[in-house]
């Protein structure tokens, strides 16, 4: 049996369980609309198993992918070998933290979907993430962030408890089962997930991975200061992607930012 620890679920046998757990992109659509508005290219920051990237590229659109962990990478390249030249053609991936990272271009609209935020910890990441975002905008673009409101009292009453989940592994065909126990420092705005992934043959695991992985949540007016401490301005904070009302609890909050005008 093979017993793998990682320190994060983006990496080893974790990916396979992250498209498992998110097999659509529902707001892929609304994307791509935004990226044909402004007649050009997109660069995903966290892109990971291509969840977006591909459906966007089958829509025609050009899209960079910006990625930390090879793992995740590696899954979006497999999914991309599986689709048309020209599918392929119109993706460009890069392995690089969202802090730090230096392309030789500008981008129209820019992305961070799904969450990614939570894997900034600290303040500063917050605000070097965002201010590498505001270097790669082009002037009339447009910066998206896309992430879960926190659900406080969903929080809390998932705080300790066990999830358990069970799946096919798509390429061995054997049952895959998910154990998630999520514990939370309310005061640090710290979650720290425990998570174990059993690949079994019959009765018998044959593989399993753990991780224990750190993440955070994020309030708006926290987002919209570190948009504004980055140099970007916030111009609207909506519910879903396609501009829908927010909702006064959970469901999604998306900011619209823009470069700050003077
Ligand atoms: C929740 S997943 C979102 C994946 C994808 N955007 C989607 O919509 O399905 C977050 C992604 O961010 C990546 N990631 C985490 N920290 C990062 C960093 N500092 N720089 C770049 N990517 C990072 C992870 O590898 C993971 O693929």
């Amino acid at each position: 049996m093979r017993d793998e620890i990682e320190s994060t679920e983006y990496e080893g046998l974790f990916p396979v369980l992250y498209d498992l757990l998110h097999p659509s992109a529902p707001e892929a659509d609304a994307y791509a609309r935004l990226a044909r508005e402004r007649d050009g290219d997109l660069l995903e920051l966290g892109c990971g198993t291509g969840r977006l990237v591909v459906p966007l590229a089958r829509a025609g659109i050009e899209v960079w992918g910006l990625d930390l962990y090879r793992d995740m990478l590696d899954a979006c390249r497999a999914k991309l070998e599986r689709e048309s030249p020209s599918v392929r053609e119109r993706v460009t991936l890069v392995e690089g933290d969202t802090r730090t990272f230096t392309l030789p271009r500008t981008f129209p609209l820019i992305t961070a979907p799904c969450n990614f935020l939570d894997n900034l910890l600290g303040a500063d990441d917050l605000l070097q993430t965002f201010r590498s975002a505001a270097r790669h905008l082009a002037d009339d673009g447009l910066f998206v962030v896309d992430s879960s409101a926190p659900d406080l009292p969903a929080m809390v009453a998932a705080d300790g408890q066990e999830q358990v989940g069970e799946f096919t592994h798509p390429d061995t065909g054997r049952r895959l089962v998910s154990r998630f126990t999520p514990r939370f420092d309310f005061v640090r705005q710290i979650e720290t997930d425990d998570i174990t992934l059993e690949e079994l043959e019959g009765d018998v695991v044959v593989r399993r991975a753990r991780t224990t992985m750190t993440v955070t949540w994020h309030h708006p007016r926290e987002i919209e200061a570190a948009l504004g401490a980055a140099g970007l301005e916030a111009v609207g904070t909506y519910g879903s992607v396609d501009r829908r009302p927010m909702r006064a609890r959970g469901g999604d909050m998306v900011h619209f930012a823009r470069r700050a005008r003077p």
